[in-house]
């Protein structure tokens, strides 16, 4: 080692130290929001994994205690919001303080408008409304929770996606949407809560193989399809999620607030691939 270099374990310690703190993680049974309980719970964090798969979330929660992970268990629909303010109240008081919390919860709204079913005309005003009230009521619920029972100086970190980013004919309306809205709600929220210090930021994945949409992505040619639109060739894995999620709780992310963060293989970095352009229509425009 350099003489005066910082040992390896120090610079560590200072960038990605989480230990002790306390965190909440929604949508914590599956897929991302179970990678980022995870990473934080590996790295000494006390973590509530909240959901509303009562089995699921239970059985995650037994089986990372068993890893000698301090975590615990909540059921939760994140479009209650007395439900929401409830558990992070109560992850405060059994953790000794909320100092990172991951609105994270989220469902599909089915197909885009690629397909018949995800075209204007046939969108389902009751999946509409539900999928607001979860992926964008559910955010705005965590938030103000988190703005109630959160530390000074502490984390809020929302589940974006490339979808609320740029147009993305794959995913229907509401999903887009609320994944747009809740990127505006972050700015809102940093600008709202950087007073007190805690910062707020958000990740937008790109596709990453978990169980959302009853985990159609995992089948060849779905798969093939979102591997297609990325500069890597390939979807991600939620762990790859990990890295990310542990920047934004740790002290390494000191001066970032409001900011939203792609982690998709490069999607957003390339123009629509052909397989994904609108088939022009001649004669289409008025006149
Ligand atoms: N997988 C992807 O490609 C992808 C891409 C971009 C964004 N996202 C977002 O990532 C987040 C996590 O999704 P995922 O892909 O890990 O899916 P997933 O289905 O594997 O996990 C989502 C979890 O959220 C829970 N959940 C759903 N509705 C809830 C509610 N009302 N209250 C509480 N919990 C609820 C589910 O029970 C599940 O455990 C979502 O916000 C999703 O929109 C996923």
């Amino acid at each position: 080692m350099t003489a005066g270099a910082e040992d390896r374990a120090a610079v560590l310690d200072r960038l990605f130290d989480v230990r002790g703190l306390g965190a909440v993680v929604t949508g914590a049974a599956s897929g991302i929001g179970l990678a980022i309980a995870e990473v934080l719970a590996s790295c000494g964090a006390r973590v509530t994994l909240a959901d509303a798969d009562a089995d699921g979330v239970a059985r995650e929660a037994v089986r990372l205690a068993g890893q000698g992970a301090d975590v615990r268990s909540a059921v939760v629909d994140v479009a209650d919001p007395v439900a929401v303010d409830t558990v992070l109240r109560e992850a405060a008081e059994v953790h000794g303080s909320l100092d990172v919390v991951f609105a994270n919860a989220g469902m599909s709204a089915g197909p885009g408008p690629t397909t018949p079913d995800g075209q204007l005309t046939a969108v389902d005003q009751a999946r509409w409304d539900r999928v607001i009230q979860v992926n964008l009521g559910g955010v705005f619920a965590t938030l103000q929770a988190a703005a109630r029972h959160v530390s000074d100086g502490g984390r809020v970190v929302v589940t974006s996606s490339i979808a609320g980013l740029a147009g993305d004919p794959m995913v229907g309306y509401a999903y887009a949407a609320a994944k747009a809205g809740v990127v505006a709600l972050v700015h809102q929220a940093s600008a709202d809560l950087g007073r007190r210090g805690v910062l707020v930021n958000a990740i937008a994945p790109g596709s990453i193989r978990t169980n959302i949409a009853g985990g159609r992505i995992r089948e060849p040619e779905v798969a093939e399809a979102f591997a297609s639109a990325t500069v890597l060739g390939r979807i991600g894995d939620p762990s790859e999620v990990q890295g990310l999620a542990l920047f934004l709780a740790s002290p390494a992310s000191s001066y970032v607030t409001g900011a939203t963060f792609t982690v998709d293989g490069g999607a957003t970095a390339m123009r629509p691939l052909p397989a994904v352009r609108a088939t022009p229509v001649v004669g289409a425009l008025p006149g």
